[in-house]
């Protein structure tokens, strides 16, 4: 490739009108850069409250390549401490989730507090006494961290947006979610899923509100479902699977009229491709459905129920490190660990107020969508290694992502439109929003 140092002035030519130039996917001194100036900055999803709901809970994960854990101290409040003992370096604690009394390291037994308070250090008359009785010696604590409706983000940088400005109208999206839920009660449950490709992290980033590459990437998954006879009947699981997949077969005009927004900051979300058009134009109602819409009737009232029923989102991504489906109650946190090499991982949410076949069915869409042996993702994971390969080649610099260019349109809430469903508007926004935190 071209080498393209990168400085300020370099990466400032990375991005043009409907174009990325290819090294922001295949440059290691560029991902390093993202590392430092997007994930070392920018507001990142960690968790959901319910991961850390009890007092002495406690949840593992990273921030770009940084170790960090969450921790709910005795007292009940929230603590982001980076994962490192402040003695000789060892990360601390390395389960993703549990609970405990103290972190102790495995080296050489300092123990610290929830809080990340240095509380023991064996054998202190080595010291003269107690070190780091001033406090010097506690845990490092993330500079920023802030939630919104259960949703837990921390930030690296001491200074930046809050926590609201930078999520904007985009957090309608997590209201989506949470109003769903009879009681605004939700909770991660069912385990995690997890999974890695060889590429670039954007590449799930942009794929993920890519209305253009179902009908494509998915096309065996779609045939070998609508080969599916609807007399097979499962325990439920293969319905909700099966109907998924023939939903990804949607034909071009469903895609064209979903709708595609963006906002400040490269985040976006799309409409739904999803309908029961066969018991709708029966006029039915589905026994689930009915229970579900009695219990957030009695949450809301009858009227802001069938409002929030109404709304028609699937996708929603929080740039640069979260996909979500509000309605799906499926959750994705990307993690980059190299220029080609990223991990997924995996949430489901369940409703304790709502019937709990919804859960079931959530765990089957789950396995369908984000499960490591789905037929759906699989094509994903294999596209996103395709596309790694191709950028790495010398067949051309440039990343194409003009479609829609120009049609945008403003929307009343600080939002803009694409023209179509299958507008790149979102990539375009996620390259304004990467170009504004790599030319600082
Ligand atoms: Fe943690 Fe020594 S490195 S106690
Ligand atoms: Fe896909």
């Amino acid at each position: 490739m071209d080498s393209l140092p990168p400085s300020p002035g370099d990466i400032a030519r990375l991005v043009q009108p409907g174009r990325v130039h290819r090294a922001a996917y295949i440059d290691p001194a560029i991902f390093d850069l993202e590392m430092r100036l997007i994930f070392g900055r920018a507001w990142l999803y960690l968790c959901h409250e319910s991961q850390v709901a009890e007092p002495g809970s406690f949840f593992t994960t990273v921030m770009g390549r940084e170790p960090v854990i969450v921790s709910r101290d005795r007292g009940g409040a929230l603590h982001v401490l980076f994962n490192r003992c402040t003695h000789r370096g060892a990360k601390l604690a390395t389960d993703e989730t549990g609970t405990a009394k103290r972190f102790v390291c495995c080296y050489h037994g300092w123990a610290f507090e929830l809080d990340g308070k240095l509380a023991e250090v064996p054998l202190p008359e080595g010291y003269g006494g107690m070190p780091g009785a001033d406090g010097s010696l506690d845990l490092v604590r993330v500079p920023r961290v802030a939630t919104y409706r259960g949703f837990i983000f921390a930030s690296r940088a001491k200074e930046g947006p809050s926590l609201s400005d930078w999520l904007g109208p985009i957090a309608s999206s997590f209201d989506d979610m949470v109003d769903r839920a009879p009681g605004g009660v939700l909770e991660v449950a069912g385990g995690v899923s997890r999974h890695a490709y060889d590429g670039n992290w954007k590449l799930v980033i942009e794929n993920h509100n890519d209305t253009l590459h179902p009908r494509f990437v998915h096309a065996s998954s779609v045939a070998a479902a609508r080969d599916q006879s609807d007399a097979v009947h499962s325990d439920g699981a293969g319905e909700v699977q099966i109907k998924q997949m023939r939903q990804n077969g949607a034909p071009a005009h469903v895609w064209e009229a979903l709708g595609i927004w963006t906002t400040e900051w490269g985040h976006s979300f799309m409409g739904d491709y999803h309908t029961d058009a066969r018991m709708a134009a029966r006029g039915e109602e589905d026994p689930v459905e009915r229970e579900y819409r009695e219990a957030l009737e009695k949450t809301h009232g009858a009227e802001r129920a069938r409002e929030i029923m109404g709304v028609t989102r699937f996708n929603s991504i929080v740039y640069p490190n979260l996909s979500f489906m509000s309605r799906f109650r499926q959750l994705r946190v990307v993690q980059p660990v190299s220029v080609n090499r990223t991990v997924v991982v995996t949430y489901t949410f369940r409703m304790p107020l709502a019937p709990e076949r919804m859960f079931r069915d959530s765990i089957a869409f789950a396995n369908v969508v984000n499960g490591a042996g789905s037929l759906v993702l699989t094509d994903d994971l294999e596209t996103y290694a395709r596309v790694q390969d191709g950028l790495a080649s010398q067949g051309g610099d440039w990343v194409d992502v003009q479609r829609g260019l120009g049609g945008d349109q403003d929307e009343a809430n600080g939002m803009l439109r694409g023209q179509t469903g299958t507008s790149e508007i979102h990539l375009r926004a996620q390259f304004a929003a990467w170009q504004r935190w790599m030319t600082p």
